[in-house]
């Protein structure tokens, strides 16, 4: 008799302890819904994978980036409070490199990815997609990369060769773990 009434109150003692588990439970939040999880889903490849309709050319960028860029970025993606965005080309491997989208990034698409999910810096996401193709397009043209009056858009982006894309060099995962 004690030995079920001990069994019964063991039982009950889970009940009660998984109740108040349940209710201590840090609820950091919930699955989010598909219509919620599209907007944020906008990770694009270097393949141009994941680009949005739209275009624009340097044209059309031009004033958009004298609104939105200019205030860090200088005129001509040059002499800004912020990161250097034109130039530079060929210092890489010498004693002073210049860090800009013509002289290092290996990809054009990246810098739509990049200027749509993070710029303008204190706005991020502000932006249509036709602005962003238009302001991709300018910085490529301050870069020489492509002439002012290129339409860029979701095809003719991926196709775009940037300076410093052969000195990337890609690794398996293999030989990055040894045999
Ligand atoms: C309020 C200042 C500010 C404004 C306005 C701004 N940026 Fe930036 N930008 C920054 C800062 C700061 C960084 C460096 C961010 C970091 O390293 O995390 C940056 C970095 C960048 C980079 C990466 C440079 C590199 O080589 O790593 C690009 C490209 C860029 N900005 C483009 C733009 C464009 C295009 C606009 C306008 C649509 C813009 N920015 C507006 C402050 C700004």
């Amino acid at each position: 008799m004690y030995k079920r009434i001990f069994v019964i109150s063991l039982i009950g003692l889970f009940f009660i302890g998984s109740a108040g588990m349940a209710a201590t439970t840090p609820e950091l939040g919930r699955t989010l819904l598909e219509s919620e999880l599209t907007p944020l889903d906008t990770a694009i490849l270097p393949n141009g994978q994941g680009l949005p309709r739209g275009s624009g050319s340097a044209v059309l960028g031009k004033p958009l980036y004298a609104v939105h860029c200019v205030s860090c970025h200088g005129v001509a993606g040059k002499n800004g409070l912020h990161d250097q965005l034109a130039g530079g080309v060929g210092s890489i491997s010498g004693p002073q490199p210049v860090m800009t989208l013509g002289s290092y990034w290996p990809y054009a698409t990246t810098v739509f990815d990049y200027v749509r999910r993070a710029m303008p810096y204190h706005f991020p996401g502000s932006l249509s997609d036709d602005q962003v193709y238009a302001i991709t397009a300018y910085l490529l043209f301050l870069n020489g990369i492509v002439d002012e009056s290129m339409v860029v858009n979701e095809s003719s982006l991926p196709l775009v060769k940037m300076p410093n894309k052969e000195n990337f060099f890609w690794q398996s995962f293999d030989q990055d773990m040894g045999p």
